[in-house]
C-alpha cells in the first residue's frame, strides 16, 4: 500500500462518521474505500474492480465516468457558481423546472428544489399543510404513509417513515403520522389474515386500508397521502394491479393529496421518467432526487400540481420555506445535461427493453433454497431470502444478523459485487444497477449472487 492510500484509509477510520453505519464492523477491518468509477464499475483503492449493482445509492442512471457531465458542472461554476433562489432565479433552474415540468403527467408544473429526497418530502408535507390552511381547511394536517416505507431523515420525513428502528432514538417525532399495510403481496396471508389473495385482490385491500385511516383519524384532519410507486424498504414491493388506481379514487374522494415519493423511482429507475408512469397514476404531488443528476451534482425537487401554486398566487402570501443550496445552479446545469444523456442514449427504451431479460436472469435464482421471492420492476429489484420456501418462513432477528451482516454483505463485496444486503423488513437483497447496464452485467450479477447464496445456505 503507497503511503497516500494508508493515509486515506486512515482519515477515514479517525475522522470520517459513516451514515447508518456500525462503526464497530470496521474495527478490525479498513472500511471499504471507492476511488473511482467507470461505466456499471467502481474501483476501490487498491484498485479492485466491483460492479456497482446498486448504482451508488439508486443514483447513477448513465454510469460513473461520463466526461461530460464533469464538463458541465465546471463551465457552470465558470458562469455562475452560485446565486439562491430566493426571491431571484438563474437561468438552469428556470430551464430544468421547465423541462421537469413538460416530462410530468398531468399538470404537475411546478417545482421546488431542494438538495436531496428527504428535504423533498419534508417540503411536500409542509406545502400540504399550507395548502389546506389557505383554502379554508385548516385542521387538515395528517399524513399516512405505509409501513417499512423509508421517506427520509428529516424529523418531519423521518416521521413519515415506516421503520420504528430508525424513528425510536429521535423521538419525539414531528405528530401526526399514521401507518397502513404495505404492498408486501408475498406475504398478504400473514398481514390479512386471508389466505391466497390474488395480487388485484390484495392491492384493493391494501387501498382500503388507507380510506379506513383517513375515517379513523377524521377526513378533515389528513392531508396527504404518501406513497412510492415501488417501495424499496422492506424489498422491493411493486404496487398490485389496480391500487394506485383505487388509491387515487380514495385521495379525491377526502380531499388528500396523494404525494409520489419517487426519490428512487424517477429518472427511468422502473423504465419511465416518472415512477407513477409506469403504474399509470396521476399523483398531486411527486418527490424526487437522486437519479436527477445521476448523482454528479446533488439535488432534489418537490412537483407539485398547479392547482396546489394557486393559493401562493397573490396578495402577501407566501411559502416560507427554502435551502440555501435548492436547485444549486451547477447541479441544476449537471441535471440538464444528464437529461440530454437519457434522451440521446434512449436509456428509458433501454431500460424497458432489458427488463425483462434482468428479471430471467434474477428469476433463474428461484431454485436455490434460500430464494424466496424475486420481485420488482425496470431496474429495481429485490430476492427475499427465507428459512424455508414452502413455509416462507422467515430467519430468527438473530439468524438474520448472522446471514446479512455476518457474511452476506461482505461476500457479495468480496466476490465483485456492491449491493445491499437489507433487513429492514425481512431479509432482501436490492439490485438497482446503472441503467446502461445490460445482459453481460446481469449475467455477473446473477453469478456471483448463485455462489454466494449458495454459501450463504450451506453455512446456516
Ligand atoms: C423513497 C425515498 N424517499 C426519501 C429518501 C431520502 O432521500 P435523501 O437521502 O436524498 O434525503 C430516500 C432515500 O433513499 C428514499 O428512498
Amino acid at each position: 500500500m503507497t503511503q497516500p492510500e494508508h493515509d486515506v484509509l486512515k482519515a477515514a477510520q479517525d475522522n470520517l462518521w459513516l451514515h447508518f453505519t456500525r462503526h464497530s464492523a470496521y474495527q478490525q477491518s479498513e472500511i471499504p474505500t471507492i476511488v473511482r468509477g467507470e461505466g456499471s464499475y467502481v474501483y476501490d483503492i487498491h484498485g479492485k474492480r466491483y460492479l456497482d449493482g446498486l448504482a451508488g445509492l439508486f443514483v447513477v442512471q448513465v454510469g460513473h465516468g461520463r466526461q461530460e457531465l464533469a464538463e458541465a458542472a465546471a463551465k457552470q461554476a465558470q458562469e455562475l457558481a452560485f446565486f439562491p433562489l430566493w426571491s431571484y432565479a438563474h437561468p438552469k433552474a428556470a430551464e430544468l423546472a421547465q423541462r421537469l415540468a413538460a416530462m410530468t403527467p398531468g399538470e404537475l408544473n411546478r417545482v421546488f428544489f431542494t438538495t436531496g429526497g428527504g428535504e423533498a418530502v419534508e417540503t411536500a408535507w409542509k406545502l400540504a399543510k399550507q395548502y389546506y390552511k389557505l383554502v379554508g381547511k385548516p385542521l387538515k394536517h395528517k399524513v399516512i404513509s405505509r409501513q417499512i416505507a423509508y421517506h427520509g431523515t428529516p424529523q418531519g420525513a423521518l416521521s413519515i417513515t415506516g421503520i420504528p428502528a430508525f424513528k425510536q432514538m429521535f423521538e419525539p417525532l414531528v405528530p401526526g403520522s399514521v401507518r397502513v399495510p404495505n404492498t408486501n403481496h408475498y406475504r398478504a396471508d400473514e398481514i390479512t389474515g386471508v389466505k391466497g389473495m390474488t395480487p388485484e385482490e390484495y392491492g384493493f385491500w391494501a387501498a382500503e386500508r388507507v380510506a379506513r385511516a383517513i375515517e379513523m383519524e377524521g377526513p378533515d384532519t389528513v392531508a396527504a397521502v404518501f406513497a412510492e410507486p415501488v417501495q424499496n424498504a422492506g424489498g422491493c414491493f411493486p404496487p398490485p394491479p389496480g391500487y394506485f388506481q383505487r388509491l387515487r379514487e380514495i385521495c379525491d374522494e377526502y380531499d388528500v393529496l396523494l404525494v409520489s415519493d419517487e426519490v428512487i423511482c424517477a429518472f427511468g429507475r422502473l423504465g419511465t421518467m416518472f415512477g407513477g408512469q409506469k403504474f399509470d397514476y396521476v399523483p398531486d404531488i411527486i418527490t424526487c432526487a437522486k437519479g436527477m443528476t445521476s448523482g454528479y451534482a446533488p439535488i432534489g425537487a418537490m412537483i407539485a400540481h398547479e392547482r396546489l401554486f394557486e393559493p401562493f398566487k397573490d396578495g402577501d402570501t407566501m411559502f416560507a420555506h427554502g435551502y440555501t443550496f435548492g436547485g444549486h445552479p451547477v447541479s441544476a446545469a449537471v441535471a440538464l445535461a444528464n437529461l440530454d444523456i437519457f434522451e440521446r442514449e434512449d436509456l428509458l427504451g433501454h431500460v424497458s427493453a432489458n427488463e425483462p431479460r434482468f428479471r430471467q436472469t434474477l428469476d433463474d435464482l428461484r431454485d436455490l433454497p434460500i430464494v424466496g421471492d424475486v420481485r420488482g420492476s425496470g431496474y429495481f429489484w429485490g430476492i427475499e431470502l427465507v428459512k424455508d420456501k414452502s413455509t416462507k418462513e422467515t430467519f430468527s432477528a438473530d439468524e438474520s444478523e448472522r446471514l446479512l451482516r455476518g457474511f452476506l454483505s461482505k461476500a457479495l463485496y468480496d466476490a465483485g459485487l456492491y449491493c445491499r444486503a437489507d433487513d429492514r423488513g425481512d431479509p432482501v437483497i436490492q439490485l438497482a444497477p446503472p441503467l446502461i447496464a445490460g445482459q453481460k452485467e446481469f449475467d455477473e450479477i446473477g453469478q456471483i449472487l448463485r455462489g454466494v447464496l449458495g454459501e450463504a445456505w450451506a453455512k446456516l
